[in-house]
């Protein structure tokens, strides 16, 4: 299985604890960055784990931030995505089972790595039960989202990266 994964700045290091442990497990893991601990956006991987899911390049996605919080909502306003921010492992089931989520996001600084870790493997295990009744709620979450005009525009949050450039963030 081909998994994509992105972070900020944040939980970098957690990121890639998470990259080497589902590499262990033999998942094929694309790393959508961030890479390092300098600044940056959370929407930005939030964007590119949430593409790489919606063109199919990778089957499934695992996006992490701070509280998750804000990863989880740019990732979910891709076009095809369907993210659940989890903070226990019932969740990240139920998020696949009913849901069919293709994206799982957790907050690196309020989830433990071992409740992550765990958080991933019941993710991964659980399958999509898949109902008449599931599947339409599904193609109604779905159609919410209509507009794709930025999908693969690398330079949609240059205005954020200028502004950082100039110096203008003090955090
Ligand atoms: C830092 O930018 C912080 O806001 C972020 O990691 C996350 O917690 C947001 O939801």
């Amino acid at each position: 299985m081909k998994v994509a994964i992105g972070c900020d700045h944040i939980v970098t290091d957690i990121k890639d604890h998470i990259k080497e442990y589902l590499e262990a497990k033999g998942f094929e893991v694309v790393d959508c960055g961030t890479h390092d601990f300098e600044r940056t956006h959370y929407p930005i991987y939030g964007k590119r784990v949430g593409e790489k899911v919606a063109t199919h390049e990778v089957d499934l996605g695992v996006v992490m931030c701070g509280t998750g919080v804000g990863i989880t909502n740019a990732a979910q306003k891709i076009k095809g995505v369907r993210c659940a921010l989890v903070g226990d492992v019932v969740s990240a089931i139920r998020a696949k089972e009913d849901l069919n989520c293709n994206v799982i996001g957790v907050g690196g600084r309020v989830s433990g790595v071992g409740m992550i870790e765990d958080i991933m493997d019941a993710f991964f295990a659980a399958e999509y039960h898949e109902t008449e009744e599931n599947n339409k709620l599904i193609e109604k979450i779905d159609s919410l989202i209509v507009e794709d005009h930025c999908i693969n525009d690398e330079h949609f949050f240059d205005e954020f990266l200028e502004k950082w450039d100039r110096g203008e963030y003090h955090d």
